[in-house]
């Protein structure tokens, strides 16, 4: 497939466990890549690791919560490829363990301004460049955290809600445009986030326990079968799809 012909596809947390299955798949749909993180080494193993050392792919360091950066990789992207088909409005941090009058008013902020603020500003910049295109997918990552409540995670389960309500909002916003927006919402799923989540709780064995009990299916997922959902929302498949809502969580909120 010519460079001309083929999508653009954006994924933010590019080089985390989930971001980066999302870009294999893609990639191997010939769709070009900007992938985006905080974490520039990272990012650059998962071009080595992808074999995206050609044209077809574009890394931009990026902090997702500040707005200059964010207007930085939308305007690289257009600059490179010329449209952003699919943005994958992923990147998330998961703050820190603690019941409410333990937590920070720090600590809210920090994760608000990446999990909120950080797909806030995906949308205000990104969704500009594909009312001009007069399509689009995007897709923001929330959490099964976005729909439930647990003790213990405040800041991280407020901003997944948050992100629930900001994809109703934006899909109805732009569908008139040709534009879909779609939410997935991930259980538990092996990456470093849950490396993290589990060391946080104070006892990673008797937390991964609970989990795999609290999912039907019993395990944690994968961040592969989080990412083959991603890519059939942000795929021409998923055509008359918006304003959903997709868990990925073995059946956890069933
Ligand atoms: P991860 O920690 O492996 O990846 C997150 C990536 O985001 C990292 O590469 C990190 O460098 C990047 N990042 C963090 N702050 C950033 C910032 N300010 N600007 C740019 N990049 C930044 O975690 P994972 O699991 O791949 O998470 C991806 C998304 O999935 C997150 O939004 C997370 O909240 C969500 N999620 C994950 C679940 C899990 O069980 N792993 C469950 C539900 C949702």
């Amino acid at each position: 497939m010519s460079q001309a012909q083929a999508k653009t596809a954006v994924i933010t947390g590019a080089a985390g466990g989930i971001g980066k299955e999302l870009a294999r798949r893609m990639a191997q749909r010939g769709v070009n890549l900007v992938l985006v993180d905080l974490n520039e080494d990272a990012l650059k193993s998962v071009v080595r690791e992808l074999n995206l050392e050609d044209a077809s792919s574009l890394i931009v360091t990026a902090d997702v919560s500040k707005e200059e950066d964010v207007q930085n990789y939308v305007n690289k992207a257009v600059e490179k490829f010329g449209t952003i088909d699919y943005f994958a409005n992923n990147a998330g941090i998961e703050g820190p363990m603690g019941l409410i009058e333990e937590q920070s008013v720090k600590a809210l902020d920090l994760v608000y301004n990446v999990n909120v603020r950080g797909v806030y500003l995906g949308l205000q910049y990104v969704i500009p460049v594909m009312k001009k295109q007069k399509s689009g997918a995007i897709l923001n990552t929330s959490s099964l955290a976005g729909l439930m409540g647990a003790p213990g995670m405040s800041p991280y389960i407020m901003s997944k809600h948050a992100v629930v309500g900001l994809t109703r909002v934006a899909a109805n916003e732009v569908a008139p445009h040709g534009i879909r927006v779609n939410a997935v919402l991930p259980g538990t799923i092996n990456t470093r986030m849950m490396r993290q989540i589990e060391a946080n709780s104070g006892s990673a064995d008797d937390f991964k326990v609970a989990n795999e009990a609290a999912t039907p299916l019993g395990r944690y997922g994968e961040p592969q079968e989080v990412a083959a959902v991603m890519n059939f929302l942000l795929s021409d498949e998923a055509s008359f799809v918006t304003a959903s809502l997709y868990t990925v969580d073995g059946g956890m909120m069933g």
